[in-house]
């Protein structure tokens, strides 16, 4: 099992013991534990969490050179997620993702990744200079959502693209679909080349068998994990796990210290450290607790007219190797209400957020903070929804064949750095876009910055509006006009 003592929290003990000293303040942050703050917050907050707001000194240790607490929480969080070294990011993982592909490609190479990647990893090409070369993801065209990319694809963009330096895979995606990860891993070091995975919806993968193979048990070389965005961790602490071989460990190390602030919060680093203890601690009975609360969800939601949230039946896809049932899909479209306007009465009217919505969608994340009361509340207002809604209106769901990726003449960063002007998107076809263009459902961008438009997206991009179908990513919010290169003297390169 694990080689060290997960029972351990040596950063937040460290912190506990400078709370426990009394210790005078003539550090920063000017608050000094709560007493130079405004009352009304101090008070909400509460006294604890502030005098824990500490900053670099030797007792607490230092994100930045880690020897002494940080160091072994470190230490403690490689041992439990079976990585060599875990480095904590206090920029999310997107601070996480950028230091991932900085860390592994450089101005000009070539990275692979979906089309569909979270901004992040656009950020990440940006900041590197590298340039991207896209696979296309498949599609759940009854619920209209992205699923993953296959081995295949991976193989296919690799045979024509040998030179590349990296793949990047989202593992799994938000809605929680997993590809073969483990297939992915042997395709890619066949060229000698590291696997970095886009983890942010799997930390909890690791501790418990009923959930998809984690990215760094399938052989992948990075993981970017949203810590926060799962499991008991706070809002923006994230952990980026490494294996060494293909990937130089010392880079990694240098390019998260470079993209980091050297004031990082205490206790969002002190929660990661809590966080794993209780994951490694007690997180499989915790996980079989949670997958079973989503499990009576899902065949409850699966019984209320007009919403269907998939299952276990999304295997059948080709893209969907694995499914982590802790995410809730509920798809509204039989019931004439759109994702946005459930998600709306369900804040508006019953007090209730889901994590996000789409067209034909809203996601509910189940945790381990869930109970069954909560889970009710959920089914009880659906059904309440369901029963007053007039089946009239009921949709179906229209997915157009997406355009072929144009060609790219630019790199991310060129077309970033480069000037642009607005024009008249029926106008601009043979012009280097700036700007992306996505289309809803399913998310897919068809158009990103430094590819040339084509007269295929100029009509795909009109079908979409006369169906009714979304497609923002412009600046304009009603796609008329789409922002151009017109300098080709790139600056600042
Ligand atoms: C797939 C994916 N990757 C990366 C991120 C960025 O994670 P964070 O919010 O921790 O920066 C998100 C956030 O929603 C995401 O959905």
């Amino acid at each position: 099992m694990y080689k060290l003592d997960q029972t351990k929290t040596p950063l937040f003990d460290a912190l506990l013991e400078y709370y426990n000293n009394n210790t005078i303040p003539f550090h920063v942050p000017g608050h000094k534990k709560g007493d130079g703050m405004l009352n009304k917050f101090k008070e909400f907050v509460g006294t604890n969490v502030l005098s824990i707001d500490v900053t670099v000194f030797k007792q607490v240790d230092s994100l930045h050179k880690p020897t002494g607490a940080i160091k072994a929480a470190q230490e403690l969080a490689a041992d439990a997620y079976n990585a060599d070294y875990t480095f904590f990011s206090i920029h999310g993982t997107s601070g996480a993702i950028q230091a991932m592909i900085m860390s592994v490609v450089t101005q000009g190479e070539k990275i692979i990744i979906p089309r569909n990647v979270h901004k992040s990893v656009t950020a990440g090409v940006i900041l590197s200079g590298a340039t991207p070369v896209y696979m296309q993801p498949e599609i759940h065209e009854e619920v209209g959502v992205a699923l993953n990319v296959t081995p295949e694809t991976v193989r296919k963009t690799l045979e024509l693209h040998s030179d590349a330096k990296a793949v990047l895979i989202v593992n799994p995606t938000y809605y929680g679909v997993s590809t073969d990860i483990k297939k992915i891993a042997d395709i890619v070091h066949e060229y000698n080349i590291p696997l970095i995975v886009d983890e942010a919806h799997g930390p909890h993968l690791q501790f418990n068998n009923r959930l998809p193979i984690s990215g760094m048990n399938a052989g992948a070389d990075i993981c970017a994990q949203s810590t926060h965005k799962i499991v008991g961790s706070m809002t923006q602490s994230s952990m980026l796990q490494v294996r060494k071989g293909f990937v130089d460990v010392n880079r990694v190390k240098t390019v998260m210290s470079l993209l980091q602030t050297t004031s990082p919060s205490y206790i969002l680093l002190a929660s990661l450290d809590a966080a794993r203890m209780q994951l490694a601690t007690e997180g499989k009975e915790l996980l079989d607790e949670t997958i079973e609360l989503a499990s009576y969800a899902r065949e409850r939601i699966n019984k209320i007219k007009g919403f269907y949230c998939f299952g276990a039946e999304v295997l059948k896809k080709s893209a969907a190797y694995d499914f982590d049932p802790t995410k809730i899909t509920i798809t509204s479209k039989e019931l004439g209400l759109s994702g946005y306007e459930v998600e709306r009465i369900l804040a508006e009217k019953y007090f209730i957020q889901p994590e996000m919505s789409d067209l034909y969608n809203i996601l509910c994340v189940f945790s381990f903070g869930d109970t069954k009361e909560k889970v009710d509340s959920l089914i009880n207002a659906l059904e309440e929804i369901s029963r007053n809604q007039d089946y009239e209106a009921a949709r179906s769901i229209q997915i157009i064949n997406m355009p072929h990726i144009p060609e790219s003449v630019l790199t991310p960063r060129e077309a970033f750095n480069s000037k642009a002007v607005s024009m008249p998107l029926v106008d601009s076809l043979g012009q280097i876009s700036a700007e992306f263009l996505m289309a809803y459902p399913p998310g897919i961008p068809i158009l990103c910055p430094g590819e040339i438009i084509t007269k295929e997206i100029v009509t795909y991009v009109q079908e979409l509006k006369n169906a009714n179908l979304y497609v923002q990513g412009t600046e304009d919010p009603e796609v008329v006009n789409i922002k151009v290169v017109s300098d080709l003297q790139l600056q600042n390169l």
